[in-house]
């Protein structure tokens, strides 16, 4: 692979890290190890992975027609970022109550939980809960299994807690791009995220796992509502905070979902009120729109991924694939003999060797660079000095960074649509987040707040970090559906009711 490509952003300036124009640069002192000489030659070659203000404002404006063409009538079926109608009308106002089911289903695991929503403690309670392993054969097989092994996990669960004859309400978390034609019916558009299931692309999901649980015939389920991780995230987060109205999820993949007003939803029918739109940003830039910003360690990665030319911007982004962009510029940088004095190894040459983990790892205030260390020599096999200790660190903060500040970017597209909806000069709103890369990452949370803040200046934006979005923010989307069913078959027999009396 030759260095890095060309990529607009060449008015980055050359700091020890992508710095905004106008951050402090005295941080990082410790890279004393590495020679002047040696860190000009790094940072030149870290170069296109910096992204100045002005190219972060040109990705959130490139953004935002693509949200405009996602809401679409017509023009939605061919843009890169999908804003699927999730038909959650209206986010918590605090008096739900239940108990639920709800499933999750996204990542490597699959859960079950029992939620219960207390008014009183304005609170969800996670009662009790199961994780399932989904063996990477079964994440590639066909879908029929894959449902099977779903119901199989639930009858174990409700029978462990002895709830195995009780019809439940069930939200379904179901974290990947789907066509909802109502709360209770989501057709999977595409997998992403590793899975490749047969049979289940252009189904609807509550079907398959209505018949999976038939063909058990050994426990039912009640109403189904299909939640995306970042509805229930915004939906959890709502329960406390009523002016949350943003769900951002960084972790295997990234998105966000946001209220839109009805009005320009043009693909549900009906102006009136507001509905939560999956955005599926993840899917930014697949009609090639953010070329100048990916390198080619992206390219490549994007390349050799099971799903190629999908997902672009959560490639460049999310924590499925930022510690493989990583190995791929450590391999370069070793082979331009920046690092590692030239050598590479076995481990490091083995795609995904270069977790997304050690990333955050090596950024660790106090221990990053023990960690380094740890993580070069012992897992991966390399010949690592201190000097090649702080270049990889430096390589882990740029590609974090850089994730942390597209996020940003787009984040702020997302506030200011809202804003500009409202008609307001000045918007203040909560982003329920959740995901392990914004989580468990120590710095990431700071340098996404720290571009919003100066991307967004219009915008004061909070945010919260939710516990369990995808399992109990399930439960919260059933709660809130009961609760707006129950409010209009109230209004529909008071209809009934005012018919009568004229007649
Ligand atoms: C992927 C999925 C999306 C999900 C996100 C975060 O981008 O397509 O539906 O919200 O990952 O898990």
């Amino acid at each position: 692979m030759t260095s890095a490509v060309a990529n607009g952003a060449t008015d980055a300036p050359r700091a020890k890290r992508a710095r905004l124009e106008d951050e402090d640069s005295d941080e990082d002192s410790d890279e004393a190890a590495v020679s002047p000489a040696t860190m000009s030659k790094v940072e030149d070659f870290l170069l296109p992975f910096q992204l100045s203000r002005e190219k972060l404002r040109e990705v959130s404006s490139k953004l935002r027609k693509d949200l405009i063409r996602g809401l679409g009538k017509h023009t939605h079926r061919r843009a890169p970022v999908k804003m699927l109608p999730t038909f959650v009308r209206d986010t918590p106002d605090g008096t739900e109550t239940g108990d639920f089911l709800a499933l999750d289903l996204g990542g490597t695991n699959f859960r079950v939980l029992h939620v219960r929503v207390e008014e009183n403690l304005q609170k969800v309670l996670k009662m009790d809960s199961q994780e399932c392993a989904i063996p990477q054969e079964m994440m590639q097989g066909p879908g029929e299994e894959l449902f099977d092994h779903i119901a199989a996990c639930v009858a174990e669960f409700l029978e462990s807690i002895e709830l195995k004859d009780k019809v439940l309400p069930l939200g379904f978390t179901f974290s990947f791009p789907c066509e909802q034609k109502d709360i209770d019916m989501s057709i999977l558009i595409r997998w992403t995220k590793g899975f490749a299931c047969s049979g289940v692309e252009g189904q609807n999901v509550v079907q398959l796992l209505r018949e999976a649980i038939k063909r058990r015939g050994d426990y039912d389920i009640g109403s189904v509502a299909m939640v995306n991780d970042t509805v229930g995230t915004m939906m959890n987060c709502g329960y406390q905070d009523q002016s949350c109205e943003i769900g951002m999820i960084i972790g295997t993949g990234t998105n966000a979902c946001y209220m839109e007003e009805m009005r320009n939803v043009k693909r549900v029918e009906g102006d009136e009120g507001r509905m939560c739109i999956n955005t599926e940003w993840g899917g930014f830039g697949d009609d090639g729109s953010l070329r100048d910003v990916q390198t080619e360690f992206d390219v490549e990665v994007d390349r050799t991924s099971i799903n190629p030319g999908v997902h672009t911007f959560e490639k460049m982004i999310s924590g499925m694939y930022l510690g493989e962009v990583a190995r791929l510029v450590l391999i370069e940088m070793a082979k331009k003999n920046l690092l590692f004095g030239g050598e590479t190894s076995e481990a490091l040459l083995t795609p995904d060797s270069f977790e997304t983990r050690f990333i955050s790892e090596i950024e660790e205030e106090d221990t990053g660079l023990e960690h380094a260390q740890q993580i070069l020599t012992e897992d991966l096999g390399l010949p690592a000095g201190p000097e090649d200790c702080e270049i990889v660190r430096l390589v882990c903060d740029t590609l974090s960074t850089r994730s942390a500040r597209l996020c940003g970017a787009a984040l702020v597209t997302i506030a200011n649509r809202i804003r500009n909806n409202r008609g307001l000069t000045h918007l203040t709103t909560t982003v329920g987040v959740d995901g392990t890369v914004y989580t468990k990452h120590p710095h990431y949370s700071d340098r996404l707040e720290e571009t919003v803040k100066a991307l967004a200046p219009k915008c004061n934006i909070k945010f919260m970090v939710t516990d369990d979005g995808s399992g109990k923010g399930a439960a919260m989307v059933t709660a809130v559906a009961q609760r707006l069913a129950i409010h209009s078959k109230l209004l529909e027999d008071s209809d009934g009711d005012e018919e009568d009396e004229d007649e």
